[in-house]
């Protein structure tokens, strides 16, 4: 048996847009993360495994090399930075747009904004090639709350239907970026196991076009 290549996925969207990719490429796993407690699940294949983990830990496992391959989303990856990591492809899946939102028909106040979001590097970036000075308010999720309690004047999210937005009375302002989901590949893992990673970027790259 060859050396076992590893899978991060994370629960939900992307690995049910991911597992038929994958089955284009003939990896099946064993077991469904939903009603499965466990964080490793075995595939029809002895030496490939997938590890179930948050969406913005995938970068993270696979740029230290505990996963070979990695599925995460645009989002996540700029505001990790990317940094270990090959990108080789696009997925195609979990599109949306990070997007600034705020309160409708909100002015912008004077002074310093308060931006509220969980891509706090992004958001530095964004506001400092706007030569804006904001101060940025990490949160961990329900981002669209802190307009209306007034922790934050703005916040960055990402938004699909803006359905989200316009239930708490919020509307998207400005765009950052298209998202979409990613291939992620160790930079170690890509010259160690060079064959099997090309051979599974191949299939799945074939699957994507496919679709
Ligand atoms: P974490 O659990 O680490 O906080 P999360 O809850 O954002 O992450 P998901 O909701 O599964 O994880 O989102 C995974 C990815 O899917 C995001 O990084 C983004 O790229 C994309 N995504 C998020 N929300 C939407 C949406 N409403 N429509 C389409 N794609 C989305
Ligand atoms: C994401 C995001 C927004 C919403 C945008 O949340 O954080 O809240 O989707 O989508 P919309 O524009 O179609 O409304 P998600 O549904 O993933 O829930 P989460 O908070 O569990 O991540």
């Amino acid at each position: 048996m060859s050396e076992t290549l590893t899978i991060a996925l994370s629960k939900g969207r992307i690995y049910e847009e991911t597992m038929p990719l994958l089955a284009h490429a003939g990896i099946v796993p064993k077991d469904d993360p939903e009603t499965s407690r466990k964080l490793i699940l075995d595939t029809n294949h002895d030496d490939v495994k997938l590890v179930i983990i948050r969406a913005t830990d995938v970068p993270t496992y696979v740029q230290y090399g505990a996963a070979d391959i990695g599925v995460a989303g645009k989002d996540v990856l700029l505001e990790h930075g990317g940094e270990g990591l090959y990108e080789p492809l696009d997925l195609e899946i979990a599109k949306c747009r990070l997007m600034t939102a705020g309160p409708v028909g909100a002015k912008e106040p004077e002074g310093r904004l308060r931006i509220a979001t969980k891509f706090v590097n992004c958001a530095r970036r964004y506001y400092a090639e706007q030569g804006k000075q904001v101060e940025v308010i990490k949160l961990y999720g329900s981002m669209e709350l802190a307009p209306l309690v007034g922790l934050a004047d703005f916040i960055i999210d990402v938004v699909d239907t803006g359905n989200t937005l316009k239930a708490n009375g919020l509307e998207p302002l400005e765009h950052i970026a298209d998202i979409s989901s990613r291939l992620v590949v160790n930079k170690a893992s890509m010259k160690m196991k060079h064959a099997r990673v090309k051979k599974l970027i191949d299939q799945i790259a074939e699957a994507v076009k496919n679709k």
